[in-house]
């Protein structure tokens, strides 16, 4: 059974709680209401104070944590080789539970929505922050890591608002916002979560579409043979059939997000180096919880998660929403023969047998997708053929960020 009282659960009604007061406060910046002492700072001195933020570890309990921690911008503001899944908290001693995401190409997530049409027709769960759609916007994601105690470790809004008040840029703070900014702490608060947000939103780090790939839509390069292969087969139905979830299509002019912000359960095998997989009670269940609290007991959502993007996946040293392979390559086999050699996957129960589907609790197997490449039977062949998975893995390659070419 999900855990409905985990810690993190109850950081997330803390955090609700946050987020009224602070949509409160942007709502009254917005409505312009005399302010006296305040200012409005431009976005970009918004994002210059953000950037200034997300770099500085003296805004945890630790002291040396940092939002660039854990998303780095050498690696797509993803991990690093190592850090896949983080540690935090007062002492450094906490370990995470998810795989730490990239913030690239987040711009353009929709609003999570429980019954949304795609183009093909499917009907279902769309959209949101984090691996489990259950944030809506970059300024409230900004509060779990700030507040969660096995991240930044604060113990509330105030104590975020003092470190700011102690900050280096503390006077940078003043000029933007005003001399008292400081003097009410929520203000402060909800002023440093809208420079997050600002400085997240800046396209140059976070959407630059300076790819291999990108260069070739813009026609400034040709493939080399065998990245068209890849793509044909990542687009293939009959082949990889990967762009039906991480969609490959330019949608209103803007070029390919390689994401359709679904939420499927792919049946990611458990990783038994996760601490909390410690606990053999303890499953991660995605959009029926236990970090996401509105779909607890919603049987037909568990192990749901939203589908990543493949902007810059081959940066990252650690896959899927729990981490648990560590090469691509290890993640193409798994498409290709989860239901054709389940052993090279999945733990044995106590018979020897094997565990399939190990990391969903006894009831829910069937919640599993089967679309292609995950439609096999035993004994059918693959979808793809070593030397494809290659091909893919190229294509995959020319979809990381900073391609200086012509
Ligand atoms: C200890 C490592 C760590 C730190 C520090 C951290 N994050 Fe994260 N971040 C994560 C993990 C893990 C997730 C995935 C959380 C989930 O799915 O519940 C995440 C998710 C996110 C997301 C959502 C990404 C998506 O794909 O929807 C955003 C945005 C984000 N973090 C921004 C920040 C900001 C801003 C800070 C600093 C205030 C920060 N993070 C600090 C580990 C970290
Ligand atoms: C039916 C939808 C679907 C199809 C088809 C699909 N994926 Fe995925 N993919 C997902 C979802 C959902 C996740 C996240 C699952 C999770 O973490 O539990 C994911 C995760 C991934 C990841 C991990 C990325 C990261 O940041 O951790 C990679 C790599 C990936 N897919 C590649 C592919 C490739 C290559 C194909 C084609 C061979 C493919 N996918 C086909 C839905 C799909």
């Amino acid at each position: 059974m999900p855990r409905s009282s985990t810690p993190c659960g109850a950081i997330a009604a803390r955090v609700a709680g946050v987020l009224l007061s602070i949509v409160a406060v942007t709502n009254t910046a917005g409505a312009q209401v005399p302010n006296p002492g305040r200012r409005e700072p431009s976005s970009a001195e918004l994002a210059q104070l953000g950037r200034l933020m997300f770099f500085d570890p003296s805004l945890s309990a630790s002291g040396k944590l940092a939002c660039g921690t854990c998303h780095d911008p050498r690696y797509a503001y993803g991990p690093p080789p190592g850090k896949g899944i983080a540690r935090g908290g007062a002492t450094m001693a906490l370990s995470g539970t998810r795989a730490v995401p990239s913030l690239r190409y987040l711009h353009r997530f929709p609003q999570f929505k429980e019954q949304y049409r795609f183009v093909d027709g499917d009907v279902g769960p769309v959209g949101g922050l984090t691996w489990d759609g259950r944030v809506g916007s970059l300024h409230e994601q900004a509060e779990i890591p700030l507040l969660a105690a096995n991240e930044m470790a604060n113990a509330g809004s105030e104590e975020v608002a003092a470190r700011l008040g102690k900050a280096a840029y503390a006077a940078q703070f003043r000029a933007a916002f005003g001399d008292d900014i400081f003097k009410d702490a929520q203000q402060a608060y909800a002023a440093g979560l809208r420079a997050l947000e600002a400085f997240q939103q800046v396209p140059e780090e976070f959407f630059p579409y300076s790819s291999r790939y990108d260069a070739f839509l813009r026609g400034s390069l040709e493939l080399t043979p065998q990245e068209e292969r890849g793509v044909q087969l990542f687009k293939d139905p009959a082949k990889g059939n990967c762009a039906s979830c991480h969609l490959g299509v330019s949608r209103a002019g803007a070029p390919p997000p390689f994401t359709d912000f679904d939420f499927v359960n792919v049946g990611v095998p458990r990783n038994p180096r996760l601490a909390a997989n410690g606990d053999p009670g303890y499953y991660d269940l995605g959009l029926c919880g236990p970090l996401r609290q509105d779909f607890i007991g919603r049987r037909e959502y568990c192990g749901f998660f939203r589908s990543p993007t493949m902007r810059n996946v081959a940066t990252r040293t650690v896959y899927f929403h729990n981490g648990v392979f560590t090469s691509l390559r290890d993640v193409l086999h798994f498409y290709n023969e989860r239901d054709l050699h389940p052993e090279k996957f999945y733990s044995r129960n106590t018979d020897g047998s094997v565990h399939k589907f190990d990391d969903l609790p006894p009831a829910y197997p069937d919640n599993v997708d089967h679309d292609p490449p995950l439609d096999r039977k035993p004994g059918d062949d693959p979808a793809l053929s070593e030397e494809e998975i290659d091909d893919i893995i190229v294509f995959l390659k020319a979809l990381t960020d900073g391609y200086a070419g012509p």
